[in-house]
């Protein structure tokens, strides 16, 4: 298992180019399943995720080309297998993603469980309330979610119990291919789903209102061929501004869209840091100063992300002053707590959701492990803003998410290595 050796207290500087959104890349590749023509997707970022959901869309019998470019070409017109097996939906559950196309497309799938994972149980019964309302007939058998659908799907309207950025995605899937109008309430309004819907529309879709709490989507009878270029990954880019601003540093990331972290430049300019934002660049420059510590709670778009708790938890953990941080999307979403604690952090739970943290002048190097994507991330901003050299063990977890991280931090004058272990 590769690990991560991290020599902190050098502040980040210099400029690097933020990859494909990872949380628009997989839908969108879902969705090229409903289509009759080939489709070509760019900007797809170059990482284990995306390496996984092209594999199942091949598992599936679709035909996949990738250029050295990241640009998949998908052909979808001869689906052969329409299940989506456990071993594959277990290491990612976007895999469930396809099951909304398939449905719409052949009409039955079976697609596994997801099951739950580390940051809480993540249930997908909007997702089957969605499909159920749009006239599928849904059994779960074996730990399968099986779908058949008479005829085709009917457009319906689907009110959704919680905001669900996957629950919310899957059903529009399904519902540009059925037979009427349907309008889905209570959506999730992330800019991800605006990047599908677009994506969708591209393709001959007639969706509306993606990006508001209720979308309309008019369904047709089949969807065409498209090219279409995925938008630059957000939380990637908060993320290196928080190491930027955790190390007191000075970074310009460029090919991404400030427009798109609107909670999350609020909170860093709240931190002290100094933020300029272009057509498609940011620029965040501390000035050498420590952070101050800021609140943060979660929520759903366009409030502050739950993907990137975890880094303002390690931003806080040296900043001047106290910060309460609390999550409301996911029930167990502080596991890197008690690894940053290892660092010499002094946070504090005071119950599953909120966390109190107690700025320090300095945390120290030690052995960690991350636990998840976006915990695996907070590690290496308290890593690089710690006195001495710090081993992150099990960083499969942050390869799922985060391109090429090394290289990227290197790019900014950081000295990071990968062990490879044997
Ligand atoms: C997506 C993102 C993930 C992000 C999350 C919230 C992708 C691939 N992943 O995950 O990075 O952290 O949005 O912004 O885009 N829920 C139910 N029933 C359902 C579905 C969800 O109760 O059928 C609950 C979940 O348990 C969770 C909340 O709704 O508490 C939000 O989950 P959801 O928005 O669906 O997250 P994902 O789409 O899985």
């Amino acid at each position: 298992m590769d690990k991560l050796l991290i020599s902190g207290g050098t502040p980040l500087e210099g400029s690097l180019r933020i990859s494909g959104a990872k949380n628009a890349a997989l839908p969108i590749l879902a969705a090229t399943l409903l289509a009759d023509e080939p489709v070509t997707i760019g900007n797809a970022p170059h990482l284990h995720d995306i390496t996984t959901m092209i594999g199942l869309l091949g598992c599936l019998g679709a035909g996949v080309v990738l250029d050295e470019k990241m640009c998949v070409e998908v052909d979808a017109r001869n689906l052969t297998n329409l299940r989506a097996p456990y071993d594959m939906v277990k290491t990612m559950r976007a895999s469930f993603l396809v099951l909304g196309s398939l449905l719409a497309r052949c009409g039955r799938a079976e697609v596994s469980l997801p099951g739950g994972c580390a940051i809480g149980s993540r249930p997908v019964d909007q997702h089957i309330k969605g499909f159920a309302a749009l006239g599928a007939q849904i059994e779960v058998v074996d730990g399968y979610v099986r779908g058949r659908v008479k005829d085709r799907l009917r457009g319906a309207a689907v009110q959704f119990d919680v905001v669900t950025v996957g629950g919310t995605e899957n059903v529009m899937m399904a519902a540009s291919l059925a037979r009427g109008v349907t309008t889905l309430s209570n959506a999730a309004c992330e800019p991800e789903i605006v990047d599908l819907g677009n994506f969708l529309n591209a393709m001959g879709a007639r969706v509306s209102g993606h990006g508001t709490p209720v979308i309309t989507i008019e369904g047709v009878e089949s969807l065409h061929g498209c090219r279409f270029r995925v938008m630059p990954d957000r939380v990637e880019t908060g993320t290196y501004l928080v190491a930027a601003a955790a190390t007191g540093g000075h970074v310009r990331l460029n090919a991404t869209d400030g427009s798109l972290l609107g909670a999350v430049l609020d909170k860093l300019r709240e931190a002290g840091a100094d933020i300029d934002v272009g057509e498609d660049w940011i620029e965040l420059d501390m000035r050498g100063r420590r952070p101050r510590a800021v609140d943060v709670e979660t929520q759903p778009y366009p409030g502050f992300p739950t993907d990137m708790q975890a880094q303002f938890v390690a931003l806080n953990a040296i900043a001047e002053g106290r910060a309460r941080i609390t999550e409301t999307i996911f029930e167990n979403r502080f596991m890197h707590v008690q690894e940053l604690n290892r660092l010499g952090a002094n946070i504090g739970l005071v119950d599953r959701s909120t966390a109190l943290v107690s700025g320090v002048d300095k945390l120290k190097a030690a052995p960690v492990m991350a636990t998840d994507l976006r915990a695996s991330f907070s590690l290496v901003v308290a890593a690089l803003a710690a006195e001495g050299e710090t081993l992150i063990d099990r960083i499969y977890h942050i390869d799922r998410g985060y391109e090429t991280i090394e290289e990227k931090l290197r790019q900014l004058g950081a000295s990071v290595r990968r062990v490879s272990a044997r």
